[in-house]
């Protein structure tokens, strides 16, 4: 009964420091996380911001040009990209990048950029 008495003191303490380290980690993965949820909802809000023109094949682009990068790189290549040059763009983000685009699809984007964003 002493021994028992005796020992629980011991464990006490040391379990309550325990518990405030955890709980302390526990706090800052919370603040962590609400960090990373800011950071998402702010380039979510950023991406929106990012009007493409109207025009046939509008969706097609944001549908599949939209995954990997920012739809912003298509406005910082109009000035330079003519419909040669659009269409090679498309063709090396299917072949050299893997991006999952259909012929058909890809036929209608480089369409869409060259009416749209060509030089
Ligand atoms: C599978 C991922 C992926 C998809 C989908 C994708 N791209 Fe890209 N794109 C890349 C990578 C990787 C780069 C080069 C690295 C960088 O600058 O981010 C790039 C770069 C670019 C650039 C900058 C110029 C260059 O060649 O580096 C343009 C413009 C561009 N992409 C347009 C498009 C368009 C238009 C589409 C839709 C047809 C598209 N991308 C879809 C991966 C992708």
């Amino acid at each position: 009964m002493i021994k028992r008495n005796s020992s629980t003191p011991d464990v006490k303490p040391s379990s309550s420091v325990n518990f405030t380290a955890g709980h302390l980690a526990y706090a800052f993965a919370v603040m962590l996380t609400a960090a990373l949820f800011w950071g998402v909802a702010a380039a979510r809000a950023d991406e929106t911001d990012i009007v493409l023109k109207e025009g046939h094949g509008r969706d097609a682009v944001i549908n599949n040009c939209g995954a990997c990068h920012s739809l912003d790189y298509i406005q910082m290549n109009s000035p330079f990209l003519d419909k040669a040059g659009w269409e090679g763009e498309v063709t090396k983000m299917i072949k050299s990048y893997g991006a999952p685009i259909d012929d058909a699809d890809a036929k209608e984007i480089a369409a869409y950029l060259s009416a749209n964003y060509g030089k």
